[in-house]
Order: structure tokens, then C-alpha cells, then sequence
């Protein structure tokens, strides 16, 4: 078997997308469940581009083990150091290091000729050798790089120490035909080539990043770059999880071709980056959508009930869906609860139970059946979460078609209860102005998004947010099974986020 090598990027080009900012312990999260995943190897930061990242990078690099810990550098010596610095405390480092290669970007963006270029590419990766053995190299812009040249600058890293080429389509520009050339020419024309692996990193502008990938490795790239639920700079990456089921699944085109991906993790890896990046998955998205395994027309579950292979080209519980099983009630014991918790791969220390047990059973007292989703959501909102500065005490709100919507805020804040009210266009508005007055910051709404985490009318509404605040924009979320209650967590989960970073950096 062939087995295809998964670099995530979900830590790096994904967080790249805007809005979808992570800190250090959303970070690790995400990186420990790429492990559990089974990627080769996590593309956890940008060492250089902020004192956050390079933090990031060096904490998954002393905690993750299993896959190869990579950080990404520009030929520049000081993001070499950086990158290198970060990522040497894994027992497996990479430093990834790119420069552009393509007439528009040397001209406009470089100001370099072809001749600086190679040698830049050259020196780099040698300064790089020289700190750490696994040294990947990308000419960015290779898909719209003049193919002599892009043969050249390969040919060189290689020379120079790369064992990893990767061929990215930095603006999703390529088709797969296409795309499938210039790897077959890398092949045919680099006479080194064969001491290196071949990678693709395929962007997703046109909509075409997964079928380019794919057309990549039916051509001999052995690496493929791509992230969970597709994320990454303008229209994302593609989708790691796309390529691996249509490898597995076409097993009759993608012969010989396998990957270590433990597939029943996918949709929970897609769940986790979801809720921690704010970026909601579509219904419909392929694979980890909530519609990707539900049949509407009638002949269609006609068919799905006498033959499942009728409508199904997968089965749901391949990539971790499972039926939404009840779990728990009111008069669950604490070792239940625990037990189930233990079952759902959290590993919690003793006060994290007793916490995540007592915000358990005030919704027990709410919500008559407790599912598998809400003990998730439970453990995430009061374990996984940052320190709260701001920690909502009371709400009230008063709204209706014709009175104008009222709130009153109570915060707790430096053991403090604080007070405010507000008006607003609507009751969330209102809440929100008047948490403005306590914190202080004025918060502009970019987003806001609410999903119920189950069915029926007891179920719990997850909000998610992105708000502008200070400069920056930053992810909030929160859940409660009233929707006012839930978009004032979620507006405080991203104050206290921002306090929090402000705080470390
Ligand atoms: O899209 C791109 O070219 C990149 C490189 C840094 C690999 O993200
Ligand atoms: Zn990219």
C-alpha cells in the first residue's frame, strides 16, 4: 500500500481564515485531536508572525506526541530561528520553509529576479538543514510558476537538503488536468526528484482544491496538504477530510492508495474546530455536514430502508456519526456522569467533574433528556475555557413587537457584581449594550450564528459570534437552552478571550 502522508494545516493556513482566531489552549485541543485523528503531520503556526503563535507552536511541540510538529518560515534566517526554536522540543520537527516563485509574485510582491530567487530558495533551506533533518520547501505560487524554473528551484532545495517539495496552488487558480501536468513534469524533468516526497497544498478559489489534490496523487504526489472542514485564507484549503473519504471510498480508482486517517474521528475533529474557530460547518457540506447522511425525498428513504447502498456511498458511522443516544437524566448519579464522560474520550481531573456535574444538573433541571452533544457542550463550556474576567451573574429582559427592547447586565468582575442596562433594536442587542457599559469595550457584531446542539423544544442553542472589539476580531460562543442567555455567554466568552490574549502578550 501506498500511504498517502496528511499535513494539517488546520493550526496554521486554517486559522488563517479571518475571524478564526485560536489561542494557545484551543490550539493544543485542536492539535491533540489531529493526533487522536492519526494526521502525519500538524502544521501547528507561523512562529515568526506574532509572540502568541510562536508560544502555540513550542507548547505543541512539548505536548503532541505522535505526529511530526511543523512551523512554517519565510527564507528569511530569523523566521528560520523562530520556526526552529518552536518546534524543537518535538521528538519529530519540520521547519517549512516557502518563498514565491512566480513571475507576478518576484515582480510585484518580491522586487527579485529569478537569479535572487533560487539563491534565496538555496540558502534557506541550507540554513535550515543545518538546525533540523526534516526540512519541507514551498514555491509559493508554484501553479502559475514558468515549469522550467519551478523545474529548477526543485531540483535546488532538493540539492540543498528539502526531503519535502511542496507544490502549492496558492490561489486556487489550477484544474485538476492541469494540476495533474505540472506534477507529472516535476516527476519527469527533476532528476533528484526521487529523494524527496512530493506535496500538494491546494486552495480552494474555484472550488476545485479537493479534485486538485486528488488529481495530484493519482500522479505521484505522496503529501497532500489540507484542513479540517476545509478552512484557510479567503475560500480555504482543501478539505482533509473530503480527500480522505473519497480515497477510501473510491478504492477502486485510488488503488494501492491508503491513508492512516482513523476515519471515525472525523466528525468529531470537525465538531471541535467548529465550536473553537467560531466557523460553522454548512449543512450540506460533504462528509461532516448535519445533512451529509440525511434523506429528505420520500423514494429516496424509500430506497435508503430496503437497500442502504442504494443512496449511501458511505456508511454515516465511518466518520463518527452516531445515532444521538440519551444518555442521562435528572436523577443521574455523579459516577454516571463521570463514566460517560470517561466514554467520551474526556479526561478530567476531580474539580473539573464536580463542576462540569453541577452545570450538568441545573440543565437537567431545564432539559428533561441529557444527550451525548450536551455533555459536550457542558464539558466545553465550563472546563475547556478560558479564565473569566466577566462571568455573567443575572439577565433580565423585557421586549416585545411593541415595547422597546430592555435589558438589565449583572457581571461579576474582580468579585465584584456590576450593573447596566440598555436599550437596544432587539433583546440582544439590549444585552449586549449594556454589557458594553461594564466592560467597557465596545463591541461591534460581525457575526452571530445560533444551531441547536440536539432536537426538540428543551434543546440547547449554542451561539456563536465574532465580534470586533479593540482592534481585533475575535470568536465567542456559548450555550444555554435560552437563546438570550446563550448570545450573552457566547458575546462574554469573546471580551474574555480578548482580555485573556491582551493579558499574555
Ligand atoms: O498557499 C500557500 O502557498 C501557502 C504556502 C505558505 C505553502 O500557504
Ligand atoms: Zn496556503
Amino acid at each position: 500500500m501506498n500511504n498517502i502522508i496528511i499535513f494539517d494545516t488546520t493550526l496554521r493556513d486554517g486559522e488563517q481564515s479571518p475571524g478564526a482566531s485560536l489561542n494557545i489552549n484551543e490550539k493544543l485541543e485542536i492539535a491533540r485531536q489531529l493526533a487522536i485523528l492519526g494526521v502525519d503531520v500538524i502544521e501547528a503556526g507561523f512562529p515568526i508572525s506574532s509572540p502568541g503563535d510562536f508560544e502555540a507552536v513550542k507548547s505543541v511541540a512539548k505536548s503532541v506526541k505522535g505526529p511530526v510538529i511543523c512551523g512554517l518560515a519565510r527564507a528569511i534566517e530569523k523566521d528560520i530561528d523562530a520556526a526552529y526554536e518552536a518546534v524543537k522540543y518535538s521528538a519529530r520537527p519540520r521547519i517549512h520553509v516557502f518563498l514565491a516563485t512566480s513571475k507576478i509574485h518576484m515582480k510585484y510582491k518580491l522586487k527579485k529576479a529569478e537569479d535572487e530567487i533560487l539563491r534565496l530558495a538555496v540558502a534557506s533551506v541550507k540554513y535550515a538543514r543545518a538546525k533540523c533533518a526534516d526540512i519541507e520547501f514551498s514555491p509559493e505560487d508554484a501553479s502559475r510558476t514558468d515549469r522550467d524554473f519551478l523545474h529548477k528551484v526543485v531540483e535546488a532545495v532538493i540539492a540543498a537538503g528539502a526531503v519535502t517539495v511542496n507544490i502549492p496552488d496558492t490561489v486556487g487558480y489550477t484544474t485538476p488536468f492541469e494540476f495533474a501536468e505540472i506534477i507529472k513534469g516535476i516527476k519527469n524533468n527533476v532528476p533528484n526528484i526521487a529523494r524527496c516526497v512530493i506535496s500538494v497544498h491546494c486552495h480552494n478559489d474555484l472550488g476545485l482544491s479537493v479534485s486538485n489534490s486528488l488529481a495530484a496523487v493519482l500522479n505521484g504526489a505522496g503529501q497532500v496538504e489540507c484542513t479540517i472542514n476545509g478552512l484557510g485564507e479567503r475560500a480555504g484549503n482543501a478539505s482533509l477530510e473530503e480527500i480522505v473519504m473519497a480515497i477510501r471510498t473510491r478504492n477502486d480508482i485510488f488503488k494501492d492508495i491508503s491513508t492512516g486517517i482513523n476515519t471515525k474521528e472525523l466528525y468529531k475533529t470537525s465538531r471541535l474546530v467548529s465550536k473553537l474557530t467560531g466557523m460553522i460547518v454548512q449543512p450540506n457540506k460533504a462528509i461532516v455536514g448535519s445533512n451529509a447522511f440525511s434523506h429528505e425525498a420520500g423514494i429516496h428513504q424509500d430506497g435508503v430502508l430496503k437497500e442502504r447502498i442504494t443512496y449511501e456511498i458511505m456508511k454515516p458511522e465511518d466518520v463518527g456519526f452516531e445515532e444521538t443516544r440519551l444518555v442521562l437524566g435528572k436523577h443521574s448519579g455523579r459516577h454516571a456522569f463521570a463514566e460517560r464522560l470517561k466514554k467520551l474520550g474526556f479526561d478530567l481531573k476531580k474539580e473539573q467533574i464536580d463542576t462540569a456535574f453541577d452545570r450538568f444538573k441545573a440543565l437537567a433541571d431545564k432539559k428533561k433528556e441529557i444527550f451525548d452533544e450536551d455533555l459536550e457542550t457542558i464539558v466545553d463550556e465550563e472546563i475547556a475555557r478560558i479564565p473569566e474576567k466577566f462571568r455573567l451573574v443575572h439577565f433580565y429582559i423585557s421586549s416585545g413587537d411593541e415595547v422597546k427592547p430592555t435589558a438589565t447586565i449583572k457581571l461579576r468582575f474582580n468579585n465584584k457584581v456590576l450593573e447596566a442596562s440598555s436599550t437596544g433594536d432587539g433583546p440582544v442587542d439590549a444585552c449586549y449594550k449594556a454589557v458594553d457599559k461594564i466592560t467597557g469595550m465596545t463591541g461591534k457584531l460581525m457575526d452571530y450564528q445560533i444551531r441547536s446542539v440536539t432536537s426538540g423544544k428543551d434543546a440547547l442553542g449554542e451561539v456563536s459570534v465574532k465580534v470586533s472589539l479593540k482592534g481585533s476580531i475575535v470568536s465567542g460562543r456559548g450555550a444555554s437552552t435560552d437563546i438570550i442567555e446563550a448570545s450573552v455567554k457566547a458575546y462574554l466568552n469573546a471580551a474574555n478571550k480578548l482580555v485573556y490574549t491582551s493579558k499574555k502578550s
